[in-house]
């Protein structure tokens, strides 16, 4: 956009710089955008002139820095901006530790990924933390290092050509909301070194802290109780919403974001391709708030998604903001073309509302509220999951549940019993963040596990362990379709159970969510060539359903979805449809979370009245009574309406 005033403002300040063509145009075409978002966040200050050269000599310094192949990759992808909607990417989620041992332990692993199927690889934290206060690779003491243990940079670099070599993209954390303690600026702010004493945010008494408790939720109310942390060596409270040891970083000082944009654009020229933004909801604090999704936070996201797109606009960032269902959708921004924020975000709603269709063995929640969100702007995509590395939260409304006919809090309740087995000893899981006060609580435990395959093999218990294995392939078989990019929690491709050795850990031990962040046992692995193993059920299962989906035109994310009401409570039903730009198709996803058959009416969907059917996830036959469909327990369709190819059923 122009406006006489930034015009001349960028003129100014690009003055005696030597900038490349592709560089310019788009410093040109954001700099508009750039310059507001700076001034409604730092305006008020002095020196908003010199904060903007020095963003713009970040954003020069990475440009020049990136390789060529990346910038070929930039320009391949500014001609096909809605390149990762495409059905054909799938994504897997792993510690390279626990996976692999290392990075070049990873590398040797990238055939088994090939194997299934997955094509996006997301490294939890690489970079350098301190021992015994780590968070899990989210408390970074260097943000521009990777971990010598895991073979540093260079093994990095080397996995990052591998997965390119291969078609595969990158994924790499961004921890933007704070540092460990143990990072030069808060040793530089301890030591009362300017400007680092500004980076966080800090008070001497008990005064404005105390204010901002009251309003904060707690994230760790069992193990970090609080938001404030008394530091010694300062004499000053410290503002640590997370850990003790995560100090939170002030974003109120340009400087601030200046740096970790820095960051971000260091990752980008690493060779990722997505850069997951943690914890991006925390990004503001306010007085009087909850502290979480303020708009200056939106406004941060705003700016570095224009300056990233800037340097690599092939790069696609991705919100890590679990929060309330409406408020996700708004880290969308409007769109790409509108007024972007980020591309992708967590369907954080959609993993938690599937949980409850497993635990209640209907859909009722499910339905009601994903019919209630709302759309998510073109060009936008979602990552669906049905497990990560953190816990699972109960995040959808209590007027969702109250409209599915329950009362909230006995059916939260309910749910926190399922899954830690008290309520019928199926699901194996543990309560994580309990807050005593208020009872709320999360979930831990791997996906295997809270499905009830780790009680069924205790049992011996054949009919529940293929009930177990069912519930995982519906969870991804809902995943897969729904739109986005399907992310796999690695371990759960096998089945991996609780591992429970977290417990002996001192540094582990206070944290459930590591009993679901598994090591890789191989020659487990080595089972999914057995045939009837439980490792070759789930394994192959998913292989078949992410090839199915790859070869599925309507499950692009750039085309349509409509959850469909039916008349069965059991039933999630929804209708997806290819971009009008490609081949064209429509495909329905009908789920059953019962462990009964279910039928679907199917005069209520008028497309899938008559005429050939069939399921283009598994390809058996269908089933039919009168008019309805017949939906085997736990089981799940992706019907569409084609002519027939060889090993596919019809009926009708
Ligand atoms: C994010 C991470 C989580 C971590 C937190 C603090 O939510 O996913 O694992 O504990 O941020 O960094």
């Amino acid at each position: 956009m122009y406006e006489p005033h930034a015009h001349t403002l960028l003129i100014k300040l690009i003055e005696g710089l030597d900038l490349d063509r592709p560089f310019l145009a788009r410093l040109a075409a954001h700099f508009h955008r750039v310059y507001g978002l700076m001034r409604q966040l730092y305006g008020r200050r002095p020196g908003l002139e010199g904060h903007l050269r020095a963003l713009i000599a970040v954003m020069h310094a990475r440009y020049q820095a990136r390789p060529a192949h990346l910038r070929a990759l930039d320009a391949a992808r500014e001609a096909d901006p809605a390149w990762l909607l495409s059905p054909q990417w799938v994504g897997m989620s792993l510690y390279v530790d626990r996976f692999a041992g290392d990075l070049d332990g990873l590398i040797s692993k990238l055939p088994y990924l090939d194997e299934l199927g997955v094509n996006l690889v997301h490294l939890m934290p690489l970079q350098v933390c301190p021992e015994g206060a780590r968070d899990g690779g989210y408390a970074v003491s260097d943000f521009k290092s990777v971990e010598p243990r895991l073979g540093g940079l260079d093994a990095l670099r080397r996995v990052a050509a591998a997965l390119r070599k291969r078609g595969s993209l990158l994924m790499l954390d961004v921890v933007i909301n704070h540092t460990s303690d143990e990072h030069a600026w808060a040793q530089a702010a301890r030591a009362g070194e300017a400007p680092y004493t500004g980076y966080y945010y800090t008070y001497p008494d008990r005064d404005v802290p105390d204010q901002l408790e009251a309003t904060m939720p707690e994230v760790f109310p069992e193990t970090a109780p609080g938001s404030f942390t008394w530091d010694e060596a300062m004499s000053r409270w410290v503002m640590t919403v997370f850990h003790r040891y995560q100090w939170d970083l002030n974003y109120t000082q340009p400087r601030v974001l200046i740096e970790m944009l820095d960051v971000l654009l260091f990752w980008a020229n690493e060779g990722a391709d997505v850069l997951r933004l943690d914890a991006v909801a925390f990004l503001w604090k306010r007085l009087g708030t909850s502290g979480q999704s303020l708009p200056e936070a939106h406004d941060i996201l705003r700016l570095l998604r224009a300056c990233s797109q800037v340097v690599a606009p092939g790069v696609q960032l991705l919100a890590e903001a679990i929060v309330a269902p409406e408020d996700i959708v708004r880290y969308f921004g409007g769109g790409p073309e509108i007024d972007p924020e980020c591309e992708i975000a967590y369907h954080a709603t959609l993993m938690a509302l599937l949980w409850d269709g497993i635990a209640t063995r209907n859909a009722k929640v499910l339905n009601q509220a994903l019919a209630r969100l709302p759309q998510t702007p073109s060009g936008t995509t979602w990552v669906t999951y049905a497990r990560c590395h953190d816990d699972i939260g109960l995040g959808f409304s209590d007027e969702d549940i109250a409209r599915a006919g329950y009362d909230p809090a006995a059916h939260r309740r309910f749910l926190l019993d399922y899954y830690t087995g008290v309520y019928d000893g199926v699901a194996r899981g543990a309560l994580f963040g309990l807050n005593p006060r208020t009872g709320d609580a999360r979930i831990s435990g791997t996906l295997a596990s809270l499905v009830g395959l780790g009680a069924a093999i205790a049992r011996g218990d054949e009919a529940a362990i293929t009930q177990a294995i069912d519930r995982v392939l519906l969870l991804h078989g809902v995943i897969f379709a729904f739109g986005g990019v399907p992310m796999l929690f690695y371990g759960d491709e096998i089945g991996a159970l609780n591992d429970l050795g977290f417990q002996a850990d001192p540094n582990e031990a206070h944290d459930s969510r590591w009993m679901h962040r598994p090591r890789i046992n191989w020659s487990r692995v080595e089972w999914r060539a057995l045939p009837g193993t439980v490792e070759r059920r789930i394994f192959s299962g998913l292989r078949r359903l992410i090839q199915a989906r790859k070869a599925t035109p309507a499950f692009d994310d750039g085309g349509a979805r409509r959850i469909i009401a039916v008349d069965n409570p059991h039933l999630l039903v929804f209708a997806r449809s290819a971009p009008a730009t490609g081949p064209q198709q429509a495909a329905w996803v009908v789920a059953n979370f019962d462990t009964e058959p279910q039928l679907l009416d199917l005069t209520a969907i008028p497309a899938l009245r008559g005429g050939p059917l069939v399921d283009l996830a598994r390809g058996g036959a269908l089933s039919r009574m009168g008019g309805r469909l017949l939906i085997p327990a736990l089981g799940f369709y992706w019907l569409t309406r084609t002519t027939l190819s060889a090993g596919q059923h019809a009926f009708d």
